[in-house]
């Protein structure tokens, strides 16, 4: 499965004309880079003038309403951010999880109305504590209400992303997951797919890991970790290193 590279800047940075800038250093930094996909999820305000500055790279946006249209204020629609020209969106960060008390629920109809408007949805999961080397059963929970009910032919669009959250840079804790813990929430989650519809749906979909990937652990994650590419914070919004990361991912297809 081709690999992904998948830049999470978060609210960063604070005006469109920078946006723009990193976009375009970024651009620069992977404009031999072939095997890999590589998307970019700025702020929504800044959508439509970073979407149009990439050539290479694909535009995601980092949360979506499940409404099409109607009476919620502050919201935004699949088709709304697709009209800006972004493919691929961001669904359940644990950022939202966390401080907007995004439930199961409301993330589950998120990933539905998404993938039914035909968008490419990464869907993040991930458990707020490190259980030992264990992977915490929060994670198979996440993904089965979430999907809970969608049909089988939209997953072709879904992306899952293992994000522990101890693992985030910007989490606090700092610790490192290791590849093997990697592999293993892989299997775990390919479990609870393949109950829920079967063993050929494993097959469809890309499982990524994100927390604290650099230029130097990429190569782990992507072997070892047996993942399928990466949703990068921190160090994506640093043009040199975030080509530096895509490049190595590149190296290991
Ligand atoms: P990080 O963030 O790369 O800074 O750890 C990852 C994420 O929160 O998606």
């Amino acid at each position: 499965m081709k690999k992904i590279i998948i830049a999470n800047w978060k609210m960063n940075p604070d005006s469109g004309a920078r946006a723009v800038a990193l976009a375009r250093a970024c651009e620069e930094e992977i404009v031999s880079v072939k095997k890999v996909d590589v998307v970019i999820a700025p702020p929504h305000p800044f959508l439509r003038e970073v979407g149009v500055s990439l050539n290479k790279a694909l535009l995601g946006a980092q949360d979506v309403f499940w409404a099409d249209s109607g009476a919620y204020t502050g919201e935004v629609s699949a088709r709304q951010i697709r009209d800006c020209g972004a493919e691929y969106v961001l669904i359940g960060h644990s950022e939202r999880r966390d401080s907007l008390a995004e439930t199961d629920g409301m993330i589950h109809k998120k990933v539905k109305a998404a993938l039914e408007d035909g968008m490419a949805v990464v869907l993040c999961v991930g458990e707020s504590e490190r259980v030992g080397g264990e992977i915490s059963p929060v994670v198979g929970a996440e993904v089965q209400s979430a999907l809970a009910g969608i049909k089988k032919t939209l997953l072709k669009n879904l992306i899952i992303a293992y994000e522990p959250v101890w693992a985030i840079s910007t989490s606090g804790v700092g610790e490192a997951c290791t590849p093997d813990m990697m592999f293993r929430a892989r299997l775990a989650i390919e479990k609870i797919v393949a109950d829920a519809y079967d063993q050929s749906v494993t097959k469809m979909i890309r499982i990524i890991y994100g927390g604290s990937v650099s230029p130097q652990n990429i190569a782990a994650i992507l072997s070892v970790g047996h993942m399928d590419g990466a949703l990068v914070g921190s160090d994506s919004l640093n043009a040199e290193t975030f080509g530096r990361i895509v490049r190595n991912a590149a190296g290991m297809v």
